[in-house]
């Protein structure tokens, strides 16, 4: 990942267009929150799509120069599974390679099991469906965590992913373990190969406790930092490990409201929330040196709409900016959810988001066989 440091003062310079003088005032106000305002209006720029897949709130992640998506629910013609993964291509220009209102998604599925593998305890592969009419829905809700490995550009990409059991919409086992998986990107990999993934560790965070690495991640300067929702608290929990521990639990420190601690905060324990970190809604977490700031971006809540709120801090644990909306999108015609998961896709925004824009996408879902599509929208900030 990108040093963040290295390149605050770039952005002082690069934010600077006013006055001489304004580049001063941007440098006395580098750590103060800010909030971002739209240029112009956004541009709806089309759909991320795979014709194979009809498939359900997509993410994505930046792998070397091709953008790396991971999706829930997916069908075909002749499979459903719990979720696939594809690859989506840059223009020569670095933005992502629109063409006729597609960004195309490729990549080869394995159809007999879900791209993060349901585990023979979790019902049948590759959906989890049990016989009895309940599901494990292994969901991920967070873009793969990128993490550089050796020098020749492989890359290990991290999901954590709660192990739901659902009756319907009522989860059986609330606040359940949550299984985090590794995606191995080698660069000789053909082209059509997504990275393969192996579960590191199906219960890394147990039943009953925070599922950090959920709620979204950051990183800066080989320390990844990882939300966890919590339980009515008012905001999410924070931990910190460095990118080469991932998989060691007990190389976590916790964030307690004042301190780093090893102590893992408890579900309930709200002076370990952080306020305004995200809504509570879908989202995505990422760094912006153009704002100097970290950004959320997301829905207003867990709810069916197509909002989309941002808030910044200059640190991981705050103090965040109360989340505003800056854009709407066109929700679906279906009758029952017609627009969630909202998304910001800082890969395949200039610099890593880091630069003036950034990509956004959610879930639409039209009535019918259209089902379910990826709008892709593109924001330029002021
Ligand atoms: C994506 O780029 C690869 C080369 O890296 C090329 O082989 C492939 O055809 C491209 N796919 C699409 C859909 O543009
Ligand atoms: C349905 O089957 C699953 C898997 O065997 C089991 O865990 C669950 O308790 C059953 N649920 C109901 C409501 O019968
Ligand atoms: C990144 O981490 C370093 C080391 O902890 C810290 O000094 C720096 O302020 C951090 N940068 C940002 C942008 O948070
Ligand atoms: C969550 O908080 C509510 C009160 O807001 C409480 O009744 C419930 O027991 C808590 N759940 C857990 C799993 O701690
Ligand atoms: C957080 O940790 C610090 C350092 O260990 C400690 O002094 C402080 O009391 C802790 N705060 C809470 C709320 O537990
Ligand atoms: C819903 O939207 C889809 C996709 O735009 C369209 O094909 C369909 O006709 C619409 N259905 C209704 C009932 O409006």
């Amino acid at each position: 990942m990108l040093s963040l440091t290295s390149l605050c003062l770039a952005t002082v310079f690069l934010t600077t267009s006013a006055s001489p003088l304004s580049f001063l005032s941007n440098i006395k106000h580098a750590k103060r929150a800010v909030t971002p305002v739209v240029s112009g209006t956004p541009q709806l720029l089309g759909v991320a799509l795979d014709p194979t897949w009809n498939r359900d709130s997509c993410t994505s992640t930046r792998v070397r120069k091709r953008e790396l998506w991971t999706c829930r629910d997916s069908q075909s013609k002749t499979a459903f599974l719990s979720s696939t993964a594809s690859w989506t291509n840059a223009s020569s220009d670095g933005t992502p390679a629109v063409v006729n209102g597609v960004l195309p998604m490729y990549g080869t599925n394995n159809v007999n099991n879900a791209y993060f593998p349901v585990q023979a305890d979790e019902c049948t592969a590759p959906a989890g469906n049990c016989n009895n009419g309940t599901r494990y829905a292994l969901w991920p809700d967070t873009r793969p965590l990128p993490v550089d490995v050796g020098t020749d550009g492989s890359m290990s990409l991290y999901t954590w992913i709660k192990n739901v059991h659902l009756s319907g919409l009522t989860e059986l086992n609330p606040n359940p373990p949550t299984s985090l998986y590794r995606s191995d990107f080698v660069p000789t990999q053909p082209v059509n190969q997504l990275p393969p993934v192996t579960l590191v560790n199906e219960q890394f965070w147990p039943a009953g406790s925070i599922a950090f690495g959920d709620y979204g991640f950051v990183i800066n300067s080989s320390t990844a930092y990882l939300y966890g929702a919590m339980n009515n608290t008012g905001g999410p929990a924070l931990a910190k490990v460095a990118v080469g521990k991932i998989e060691d639990p007990t190389a976590y420190k916790f964030w307690n409201g004042t301190a780093w601690t090893t102590t893992k905060p408890g579900l309930n324990d709200a002076n370990a929330a952080i306020k305004n970190a995200g809504t509570g809604g879908q989202g995505t977490f990422y760094y912006s040196e153009y704002f100097s700031s970290y950004v959320w971006i997301g829905a207003p809540a867990i709810g069916c709409n197509a909002a989309f709120q941002i808030a910044t801090s200059p640190t991981p644990y705050g103090d965040w900016t109360n989340p505003s909306t800056f854009y709407t999108g066109v929700a679906g015609n279906a009758s029952f959810c017609p627009a969630y998961s909202q998304q910001a896709h800082p890969g395949l925004s200039k610099n890593h988001g880091s630069g003036n824009d950034i990509y956004l996408t959610y879930t639409k879902v039209d009535a019918g066989s259209a089902g379910y599509s990826t709008p892709l929208i593109h924001v330029v900030w002021q």
